[in-house]
């Protein structure tokens, strides 16, 4: 609710369109990526709906969202090293690593990004 009265955006839930339910989050907070607060787009689906491309579904919504609606010119997402699930995701939503860091709390983190001129190449193929 801070973030949404901040900063005009957050996590936003994730629902199902056909039943209404409510199966996760998606959206984008400004987060600590090796010492810089940064634009970055978070995703938690529920278990029993993973590997259907509902992450990934919401993490493009967002990625459109913000480019269209902010000022940002780069968005990132990060993560825990094993994290397979969700730098997957990232990657399909056109981003590409660009940091691999210490990060006392995932031991090893790392960043994935798109720029706004990356993802405009993107739209017009
Ligand atoms: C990460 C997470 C959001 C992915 O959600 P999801 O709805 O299952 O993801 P999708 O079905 O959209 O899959 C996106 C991509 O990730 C891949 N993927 C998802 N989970 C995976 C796993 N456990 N192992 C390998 N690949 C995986 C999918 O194959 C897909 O790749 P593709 O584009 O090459 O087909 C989900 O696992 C989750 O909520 N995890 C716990 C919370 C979390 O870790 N959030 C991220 C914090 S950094």
């Amino acid at each position: 609710m801070d973030n949404y009265i901040k900063c005009g955006f957050g996590l936003w839930a994730v629902v199902l369109k056909e039943t209404g339910e409510f199966i996760g989050d998606c959206g984008i907070t400004i987060q600590d990526i090796d010492g810089e607060m940064l634009p970055e787009i978070g995703y938690h689906i529920h278990k029993k709906y993973w590997r259907k491309g509902f992450a990934k579904e919401a993490a493009r919504a967002v990625r459109d969202w913000v480019f269209l609606n902010t000022q940002y010119d780069i968005i990132y997402s990060y993560m825990k090293y094993t994290n397979i699930g969700s730098y997957s995701t990232a990657l399909a939503n056109g981003m590409k690593k660009v940091k691999e860091y210490q990060d006392p709390k995932n031991t090893i983190s790392y960043a994935y990004a798109i720029t706004r001129e990356e993802w405009k190449k993107m739209k017009e193929n």
